[in-house]
């Protein structure tokens, strides 16, 4: 690990990374384990994945956990991903502010238990004033939805006399975002062979670099990982213009 972390290149890495961590469910299917197993098992990836990103003190990780829609999947499974959202924030939020990481959690959170809420709070507040990796979590997270919210603030905004609709900039716009502050997303990261955004941080990844692996979410490696930072390294970024 040690040797993968002296090949990366730190002035190349990308700023902001966002990964769909996709597969737990086939995953443990295609092992005769139930859904659940899977997303048991991802979550131990997360904790790795995060740990490399501290070692490498990237600036912004963003994972999405759970989407506006997954709230339609079987109430056991949505109820079991709860339970785990719950474990992994008592349980890491300690070594997570040891090493100096920021939480968010990007999303609705309203309607999540009054437990999860609560926890979402106090994570939050005792991380705060971190200064490392800025990692983000979307929970009941859309995309579409992120930016309706936003557009909903600024047209508040405009109704109280507050903002000139001629005055809505990319930056203004930007900071009613969940995102306000960070970077936008350099490399999207997606597991498990499918090659879609699935309405995952639809603004900020304007120009991202997508890099897809057949690799399912369980089995992703932080040296799989660090190939995907490399490979992001090589590649060339133009924003429109030409080179
Ligand atoms: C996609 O796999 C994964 C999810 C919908 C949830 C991701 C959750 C975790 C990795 C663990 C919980 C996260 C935290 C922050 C504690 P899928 O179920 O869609 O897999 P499939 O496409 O194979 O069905």
């Amino acid at each position: 690990m040690s040797e993968m972390l002296s090949r990366v290149d730190r002035a190349k890495l990308p700023r902001h990374v966002a990964i769909i961590m996709d597969g737990n469910g086939r995953w443990a299917s295609g092992r005769g384990l139930l859904r659940s197993a899977g997303h048991a098992a991802g979550v131990k990836t997360l904790k790795k994945i995060l740990t490399t990103a501290v070692n490498l003190k990237l600036e912004a990780l963003t994972v999405y956990a759970f989407s506006t829609e997954n709230w339609k999947r079987p109430l056991a499974e949505v109820d079991f991903l709860m339970h785990l959202f719950s474990d992994y924030l008592e349980r890491e939020k300690r070594e997570m502010h040891e090493n100096n990481v920021r939480i968010r959690f990007l999303g609705r959170t309203e309607d999540f238990s009054p437990l999860i809420q609560s926890q979402i709070r106090d994570a939050t507040e005792l991380m705060k004033n971190n200064t490392g990796v800025k990692f983000n979590i979307a929970a009941d997270y859309g995309g579409r939805d992120e930016i309706i919210r936003a557009a909903q603030k600024l047209a508040a905004k405009a109704a109280r006399g507050e903002l000139d609709a001629e005055n809505i900039t990319v930056e203004t716009f930007e900071s009613e975002l969940d995102t306000a502050g960070q970077p936008p997303v350099d490399l999207l990261i997606r597991t498990s062979g499918d090659m879609r955004i699935s309405n995952f941080l639809l603004w900020q990844a304007a120009y991202a670099e997508f890099w897809f692996t057949k690799t399912p979410w369980p089995e992703f490696t932080p040296e799989e990982f660090i190939e995907a930072l490399i490979e992001f390294g090589s590649r060339a970024r133009r924003f429109g213009g030409v080179t």
